[in-house]
């Protein structure tokens, strides 16, 4: 049934689906409902004593500022911070920097500055899917690499720049989402070569590097040589500290960042004061390190918990990743499952998860899903896949 309306929605929100996670945000609050669906941090994990002492600190000492409008780059202390952080990978100056309300919003800053309609931007296949939205939304078409275990094939990656000619390649080379693998360091040096020999652009997101449980980290392709200059490089507290605080930053060079300021300047003119200058305050005087320490420790043993769960339960032929870090794990079921279609029904059976249609642009394989490990406890963990086991009938 169509409803009659007076508004007329703009053509290029056909293309541009909802996201299947936050569609079924209201049934995976109900309690009764076991989520592995959202990469949502454990908010008894939330340093809230902290939190209050920085946002108290701020509405007591700095009121005026934080209550009151301000420029767009962000503020100057918050900046200094990330620059600071950043610059443990790459160095930067708080200038290379642009405050973000999420790395959502930089995904999308970067579509609206950058294409064109029709243009072609090349993406892993799978991929984060709210950047599919936004990309699809500032008018882009998307192209998916084929990739293998260690991210997108250098190969076939340098054959869809000679065939599209994409304005740029968006890549999540660390505990990628959804697929939850990390592109070793010789697979980035290989895709830098071919980015710097066809002076491709990157968009290198980078929303979980620093949730890493084991094994050496891998610095970003941004950090490789020639790459900074050619790579806009996103971060965010999303994961490490709140998601609450919708604060993200990306880093470039060069004249694009003015552009990316009028963009921001023309979408909300700037990221929320209080919350800039709380984190801040929060980076200045907390201890993120250790409390990512603790953090890592805690998604370890959940990740554990749930590889394990997985592990005695799936059928044969069904593959899971096992990730070294971030939030996610990617199984592939095989045979005729359809994820999909079995939703409501693991739902109904109190247990949620995500669909790997949803991620997947060239190849939609209905036996795949992405299962988060993060938001529940190790018992819980083991109760949602036993849900899973008799939604799907394994042992
Ligand atoms: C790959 C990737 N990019 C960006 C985001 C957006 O994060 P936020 O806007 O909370 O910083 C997410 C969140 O799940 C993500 O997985």
């Amino acid at each position: 049934m169509t409803t009659l309306t007076a508004f007329e929605i703009a053509s290029r929100f056909a293309a541009v689906k909802s996201s299947p996670v936050r569609d079924i945000q209201a049934v995976i609050a109900r309690p009764d409902v076991i989520t592995f669906a959202g990469g949502i941090p454990d908010a008894s994990l939330f340093e809230r004593a902290d939190f209050a002492a920085a946002f108290d600190y701020v509405l007591t000492h700095q009121a005026k500022r934080a209550l009151q409008y301000a420029g767009t780059p962000g503020e100057p202390e918050l900046l200094e911070q990330l620059a600071l952080r950043t610059s443990r990978q790459l160095p930067t100056r708080p200038d290379q920097l642009q405050v973000t309300s999420g790395s959502q919003e930089a995904i999308f800053l970067v579509g609206q500055v950058l294409l064109n309609a029709g243009d072609v931007i090349l993406v892993e296949e799978p991929t984060y899917m709210a950047a599919v939205q936004a990309f699809t939304l500032s008018g882009a078409r998307l192209i998916a690499v084929p990739t293998d275990d260690h991210g997108v094939l250098p190969d076939a990656l340098a054959e869809a720049i000679a065939t599209h000619r994409p304005k740029f390649v968006y890549l999540i080379p660390t505990f990628q989402n959804p697929s939850g693998r990390t592109m070793p360091a010789q697979r980035r040096a290989e895709v830098a070569e071919v980015l710097l020999r066809t002076r491709t652009p990157l968009i290198e997101d980078d929303p979980y590097g620093e949730l890493r449980f084991e094994g050496e980290a891998i610095p970003p392709i941004a950090s490789l040589p020639g790459m900074s200059a050619q790579t806009i490089l996103f971060q965010t507290a999303s994961k490490v500290m709140a998601p609450g605080v919708r604060i993200g930053w990306l880093r470039a060079e060069g004249p694009i960042l003015r552009s990316i300021e009028i963009a921001k300047q023309a979408i909300g003119l700037h990221s929320a004061v209080t919350d800039q200058l709380a984190v801040a305050r929060y980076l200045a005087t907390c201890d993120l390190d250790a409390h990512i320490a603790k953090v890592n420790a805690v998604y370890r043993e959940r990740r554990d918990a749930m590889a394990e769960s997985l592990a005695a339960v799936l059928p044969a032929g069904a593959t899971v990743t096992r990730p070294e870090g971030g939030m996610f794990l990617w199984a592939r079921l095989g045979g005729d499952v359809d994820t999909t279609a079995m939703l409501p029904t693991a739902v109904e059976a109190g247990v949620a998860y995500v669909p790997g249609r949803a991620f997947l642009l060239a190849d939609p394989d209905d036996t795949t899903m992405r299962l988060s490990y993060v938001t529940n406890s190790p018992e819980v963990i083991a109760e949602g896949v036993s849900r899973l086991a008799k939604v799907f009938g394994w042992k």
